[in-house]
């Protein structure tokens, strides 16, 4: 009835002012903030197909815009790109593939302009054949143009699985997500995702250490002689020398992700987060972020199709999905970061943390 559309109207217009208004926004740190993100990579992956990294990508972006930001969002999934039919570019004039393979020098270029003001896309290059598996010196010229792209924040898009470019994609970027959305198929594949990274990124930093390598590939095999468990390899790690064992755990340390959770419908689907938090703790010895949820959104799913419109002019969307907190999150973190490198952690930052980490396990209920 119009009386019930009306006021569902007055609600959301309510919610979206009092969301907006309530956002931790710039205001009491800007000009630090301002530094601090200049050039901030973000890889967003998963593993999972579906479950919502491109649009996360793009809504984070569009998000940081509204702050004044200028964002670059990269459709890093080589095999089935789509950021371009999301951005509303049907027939990208440049793509990646032009920059892979030397046509364009200046990743600048493949930059185009979205229709949303201060956001540019770099459209995928999967309409290229073997662009999907590209070599090692194709992949390094491209991470090194990447970090000089000028923007404030650039935010990789991966694809699903777990290719050796996906991999080395989200092991480039200094901060990471990882999505994820309230099944327990997607719970697995995230922590498939965050363990097969996690031996990429071992194997790399002990590569030609056979003696090292060799423990290693027992942490990743269905042989009786496995080991199950990181903890158990750092102990097993003590036999080839306390050297070794310290830059075994200093690499795992480095290995720090975030976990946001895609299409929540109702509370309790936030705690599947929760249990790959666990479970990360326990086998991986690694603590993802929890950095919060998007709710699902009929709204969303209907616009897939014209989002560039939808992206306009969905100011209640955004705040009311989560994507404005998410954004903010992000910021907080870079700021937080800074401000740690500048002045060192002191007993004082400390209980913060420990206070925000309370706050997350609540948020997790
Ligand atoms: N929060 C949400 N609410 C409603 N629909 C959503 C939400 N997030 C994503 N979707 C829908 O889910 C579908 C998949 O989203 P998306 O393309 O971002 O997933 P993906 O993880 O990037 O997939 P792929 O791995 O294939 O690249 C889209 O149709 C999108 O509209
Ligand atoms: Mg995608």
């Amino acid at each position: 009835m119009w009386f019930v559309k009306v006021f569902k109207y007055i609600i959301g217009l309510f919610r979206s002012r009092s969301k907006s208004s309530s956002s931790p926004v710039y205001a009491d740190v800007p000009q630090a903030i301002d530094e601090q993100l200049r050039s901030q990579m973000w890889a967003v992956g998963g593993g999972k197909g579906g479950v919502g990294k491109s649009i996360t990508t793009l809504m984070i972006g569009a998000s940081l815009t509204r702050w004044g930001k200028k964002v670059v969002i990269v459709d890093a999934d080589l095999g089935g790109s789509n950021l371009n039919m999301l951005t509303g570019i049907n027939h990208p004039p440049v793509t990646l593939a032009d920059f892979m393979q030397g046509k364009i020098d200046d990743i600048e270029k493949v930059a185009l302009q979205t229709p949303v003001k201060d956001l540019k896309v770099i459209c995928g290059a999967d309409d290229i054949l073997g662009m999907a598996n590209p070599g090692t010196a194709q992949k390094a010229r491209l991470f090194n143009h990447l970090k000089k792209l000028k923007a404030d924040v650039i935010l990789l898009d991966l694809g699903a699985g777990t290719s050796y470019t996906t991999l080395d994609f989200f092991l480039f970027a200094p901060n990471r997500i990882i999505v994820m959305s309230p099944e327990t198929t997607s719970l697995q594949n995230a922590y498939g995702f965050a363990k097969t990274c996690l031996l990429r990124k071992l194997t790399r930093d002990f590569s030609g250490d056979n003696g090292s390598l060799e423990l290693i590939n027992r942490f990743n095999t269905a042989n009786e002689d496995r080991i199950d468990t990181i903890a158990k390899l750092i102990e097993a790690f003590s036999r080839l020398g306390e050297e070794k064992k310290n830059k075994l755990s200093s690499s795992i340390k480095e290995f720090n992700t975030g976990l946001v959770i895609n299409m929540v419908k109702e509370n309790k689907d936030t705690k599947l987060g929760r249990s790959l938090i666990a479970v990360a703790n326990e086998y991986l010895s690694i603590n993802p972020e929890y950095l919060g949820f998007i709710e699902y959104d009929k709204r969303l799913d209907r616009s897939i199709n014209k989002m560039a419109e939808f992206l306009k002019d969905s100011t209640t969307v955004m705040t009311d999905m989560g994507f404005y907190d998410l954004a903010s999150k992000l910021v907080r973190k870079i700021y937080k970061e800074s401000k740690k490198l500048q002045s060192g952690e002191t007993g004082k930052q400390k209980s913060v943390e420990v206070k925000e980490k309370d706050e997350t396990n609540q948020a997790l209920g």
